[in-house]
This record gives C-alpha cells, sequence and structure tokens, in this order.
C-alpha cells in the first residue's frame, strides 16, 4: 500500500524537468535525428533490436512540453519548439502506418500538442488521418481494434492509442468512428481488465464468431498474471476514453485500475515489472509504469466528481513524481544519457531491462509539467 508524504514539490520537479531538457538536449547534440527506445547500460545508441516500433514521437513530444512548460516568451521556448517541429515532421508519413496499433503514441504527443499550440490545421488533419488510420483496425465481428501481432488479438496498450480515434471522431463529427472507439473499449473492458482491478496485457478471439477465448501475455509474466505497465495503461487510457466519451463505465474501470496500482504497489509508488513476478525477478521494479501511472492519476483527479477521491488521486501521482525524482533521477550519474533509471521493455527478450525508456521519459515530464502547472 502506498504511503503518502507531504512537503513542498515545487522544487524537486522544477529540478527534474529541467534536468529532463538537459537530457534531451543532450540527445540531440549527440545522435542528432536519432528516435531512441531503450539504454543499453545507459546509452541509447546500441545494437540491440527494438520488437515493434513504436516510440518515435516521445522525443518530440517531450520537445513540445518543455516549450509548453517554459512559455512562449523565454528564449528557450523558441529553441524547443524548432526542435520539436523538426523531429515532429519526418513522423508524418507514419499517418498511413497500417502495421502497427500505436498510431495514438506516435500522433498525440507530436502533432496534437502541436495543433493545441499554433492552431494549424494542416497540423491537425494529420492527426485525423492517423485517427482514421487506425480505425481500419477495427474487427466488426469481435468488435475491437486488432494488434499488431495478429487478427485475432488486442492489447491492453491500445487504451493509450484509441484517444485518436475518439478526438478524430468528436472533431469530425463522426460516428461511425466514434462507435469504434466506444466498441474497443468496451471489449477491453469485458475481456482484459479483471474484477479486482488487475489487467491481462493480451486477449484472444475466435475470428468468425468474435467469442472471447483466453487472457495472455507477451511482456508479463503470464496470461492470468498484472504486468504493471499495462496496468498503468489501463488506468491512463480508460481516463481518456472517459474524458471524451463520458461513458461512466470507463471511468470506473480507470478508478479500479488506479485503486488496485494503489493497493498492491510498494509503499514509494514504483511497482513491480509484474504484480505476480516469480522469485528470480520479483525485485525488479518498472519507473516507467511508475511515471505513467502517476501521469494517469494527474489526469484521473481531473474527472472525478468527488473532490476528496480526486484530492486522493492526485496526491497519489504527486508521491509516485516525488519517489521518481529522488530515486530515480539519473542526475547523479554523469555518464547516464536518459532521464529516468529503472525501466523496463520486454523482460523475457532482455530488451531494456533496468534502463532508461522512452515512454518513461515522456509521461514522466509530462506528469511533472502538469503537476508544475498546478502547484507553481
Ligand atoms: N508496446 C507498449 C509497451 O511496451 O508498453
Amino acid at each position: 500500500m502506498i504511503q503518502f508524504v507531504y512537503d513542498s514539490d515545487k522544487d524537486l520537479f522544477e529540478h527534474a524537468i529541467h534536468f529532463g531538457e538537459k537530457q534531451v538536449k543532450r540527445l540531440i547534440d549527440a545522435y542528432p535525428n536519432f528516435y531512441p527506445m531503450y539504454t543499453e547500460g545507459g546509452k541509447w545508441k546500441h545494437d540491440g533490436p527494438v520488437w515493434t516500433h513504436w516510440c518515435d514521437g516521445f522525443a518530440p513530444g517531450m520537445m513540445w512540453v518543455f516549450y509548453r512548460h517554459l512559455g512562449p516568451d523565454k528564449p528557450e521556448a523558441k529553441f524547443w519548439m524548432e526542435q520539436a517541429i523538426h523531429y515532429s515532421k519526418p513522423l508524418e508519413e507514419r499517418k498511413l502506418d497500417r502495421d502497427v496499433h500505436d498510431l495514438g503514441f506516435i500522433f498525440l504527443p507530436t502533432y496534437y500538442r502541436w495543433y493545441q499550440i499554433t492552431k494549424d490545421n494542416a497540423v491537425r488533419d494529420v492527426v485525423f488521418q492517423a485517427g482514421r488510420t487506425l480505425a481500419q483496425r477495427y474487427h466488426e465481428v469481435g468488435q475491437y481494434l486488432r494488434s499488431f501481432v495478429a487478427e485475432d488479438s488486442i492489447f491492453i496498450d491500445q487504451m493509450m492509442n484509441v484517444g485518436i480515434i475518439f478526438y478524430t471522431a468528436r472533431e469530425c463529427n463522426d460516428k461511425r468512428l466514434r462507435d469504434i472507439a466506444v466498441r474497443h473499449c468496451t471489449t477491453t473492458r469485458r475481456c482484459l481488465v479483471r474484477a479486482d482491478g488487475s489487467t491481462a496485457h493480451e486477449g484472444v478471439f475466435d475470428l468468425e464468431t468474435g467469442e472471447f477465448l483466453r487472457q495472455t501475455t507477451q511482456q508479463g509474466f503470464r496470461g492470468d498474471s498484472c504486468w504493471s505497465r499495462g496496468l498503468a495503461w489501463a488506468l491512463y487510457g480508460f481516463s481518456t476514453s472517459h474524458e471524451y466519451s463520458r461513458d461512466p463505465r470507463f471511468l470506473h474501470t480507470a478508478e479500479v485500475c488506479a485503486d488496485y496500482y494503489i493497493t498492491h504497489t510498494p509503499p514509494d509508488g514504483v511497482p513491480p515489472w509484474d504484480y505476480n513476478a516469480p522469485p528470480e525477478n520479483r525485485s525488479l521494479v518498472d519507473s516507467s509504469a511508475a511515471a505513467i501511472a502517476a501521469a494517469g492519476m494527474l489526469r484521473l483527479c481531473r474527472l472525478i466528481a468527488d473532490p476528496m477521491k480526486g484530492h486522493f488521486y492526485w496526491s497519489t501521482g504527486i508521491h509516485i513524481l516525488r519517489t521518481l525524482c529522488t530515486k530515480y533521477l539519473a542526475s547523479g550519474d554523469p555518464k547516464w544519457e536518459g532521464i529516468l533509471k529503472g525501466g523496463v521493455y520486454h523482460v523475457h527478450k532482455g530488451l531494456g531491462v533496468d534502463e532508461s525508456v522512452m515512454w518513461g521519459e515522456y509521461f514522466f515530464v509530462e506528469a511533472l509539467e502538469e503537476a508544475l502547472r498546478v502547484i507553481a
């Protein structure tokens, strides 16, 4: 069970976001035009495989966050806007990419943020196209968006991507797109979220009948275990889905996932890589799951009508950020190129284990900026 300590957080978070800026500048200088995924021994550039191509939005996404944090009048803000545009532009062609289920991960941190700042309709059209492309993964009989691995599969991670379909549906007043997004969320909720709020990573369906067959996993310990990053994706993703749809079922799901996180995570707020991990690697944590959960809690708290409950999720998000800033920030290790230590990509494939991972960096920076806008 997470324990809370209240203190002044502004300086701690400012220091961390400033360190984040320093490390992203270092990435730009050391490896120009490179979009990393995970470190090896603290270095971004290496020959390690990537499994799937889903992380290119996170480096430019952080640049857009830095711009927003500084505000348009600061001289460094101009630098971050130029870099953010420079690193976002090459991603445009991915708006037609039908090989991945990750177009939300690519376009929400980049073109969506870009549009929020410039209100340039050509930029927003890229987001719309990505939303439409993602919706083409819809399997009518099973009522889900298929994952990148197979026609009969869904992943919990897809909950972080369905927001781009909801956004496109709302802005373009497209009921068919909205129905697809709602049905995918409903299927995910029914098949991957358990009664206790824990989540399965993957679900498999009968292609002919649409019948749900079983829970399984790619990155978690087992089909019946709770992979902590998947839980964090669910808590954040169902919050976003509620924000767009106002469907109370999705808010309820976000809350039960958040409550599972709070009651099953050690007191410092950083979970094991899988809540049911076997003894040989039970002590391995995933700081990226904590960063996503913190960002998700700060989002969820805005959606809750009960102020006490909303405050509880807010405090939890802040508490997790404090731990990340004090125990996981790489600032004490000059050779380390990432921002947060202790992230995990893929335990079974041995990729990015106890390293910095790009999504951990991005959601950490996003949560810091969000917190600082409120407490500054
Ligand atoms: N593909 C999303 C993840 O590794 O969490």
